[in-house]
């Protein structure tokens, strides 16, 4: 049985109370949002113009409890199109709820962004990449048996069953693909499977997730792009491939590697990100 909708605040209510909070601390009306994952989270301090906000002094705001993920809310310009970050993102291995992974990204379309660019850590699971990669995702697998979207829906945010035909963006792909060409950086693309975590996958599981189509694997994302999607917001989405999926190499996976892989990657990563967000703001090349 479903809880009664009644005294219950909703979720529209309590992303507008976020929302209004923000506005109070940050002044802007940010037009592209950022969800910096493992690692990259010091995009957000390079940022014209930075405000940051603690997600601690933002009541409702769940805060990540893994090493590489500050949690701050981040405003800022990048070449002068104004945006919003999420430095830091929550995971359902955590334990938090499907719902609660959702509340940045919901808190970002309630602030107006038209398009939410994602990035995240993920395992390699095409066995002709390495380990450096990066990854323009087309499409995703949610593996994690698990939906922000399930209960009641509030119309407010969106549909009963969106649509997910074109979850990631046509338009916001190419933009990334002309920047990785002007700027000379390989930018591989495919699908990404989203799984629960926290264990890396076992080598069948890795050999499953290749015959089911995927490119790669990691443990965020999915839910974040289905909720913005319910939303109507524009979505893209880069993942860092820091390691070979399990049984690949003969190497054993750590969350080290994830660390150091993602980190040489970080300029590239930055310079990719800049260029996107500039193309999709319309600031001219
Ligand atoms: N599997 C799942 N998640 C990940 C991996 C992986 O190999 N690497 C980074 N995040």
């Amino acid at each position: 049985m479903l809880p009664p909708m009644t005294a219950q605040q909703s979720v529209f209510q309590k992303v507008n109370q976020l929302a209004n909070l923000v506005r109070k601390r940050a002044d802007t009306a940010p037009r592209v949002g950022l969800v910096l994952g493992s690692g990259l989270g010091s995009f957000a301090d390079g940022l014209a113009d930075l405000v940051k906000i603690p997600y601690q002094e933002l009541d409702g705001m769940p805060v990540s409890s893994v090493v590489g993920h500050a949690g701050n809310l981040c405003f800022g310009k990048v070449q002068n199109v104004s945006v919003v970050c999420m430095q830091g993102r929550v995971h359902l291995y955590e334990g938090h709820s499907p719902h609660a992974v959702v509340t940045g990204a919901r808190l970002m379309a309630q602030l107006g962004v038209e398009t939410v660019l994602i990035t995240n850590a993920a395992g390699g699971v095409e066995t002709t990449w390495s380990a450096g990669d990066l990854m323009l995702l087309t499409d995703h697998l949610n593996l994690t048996g698990s939906s922000p979207l399930t209960g009641h829906n509030e119309d407010a945010l969106g549909p009963r069953f969106p649509d997910m035909t074109r979850a990631y963006d046509v338009d916001v792909q190419s933009a990334a693909r002309n920047v990785a060409n002007a700027l000379g950086i390989v930018l591989r693309e495919g699908i990404y499977a989203g799984l629960l975590g926290p264990t890396y996958e076992t080598p069948a599981e890795v050999r499953m997730l290749r015959t089911l189509g995927a490119h790669a694997v990691g443990m965020s994302t999915v839910h974040e792009v289905i909720a913005l999607r319910h939303m109507g917001v524009k979505v893209g989405a880069l993942s860092c491939i820091t390691n070979m999926a399990a049984g690949i190499t003969n190497e054993l996976l750590s969350h080290t590697e994830v660390e150091e892989t993602a980190s040489a990657r970080r300029e590239d990563l930055k310079r990719l990100l800049s260029g996107w967000i500039a193309h999709i703001g319309g600031v001219p090349a």
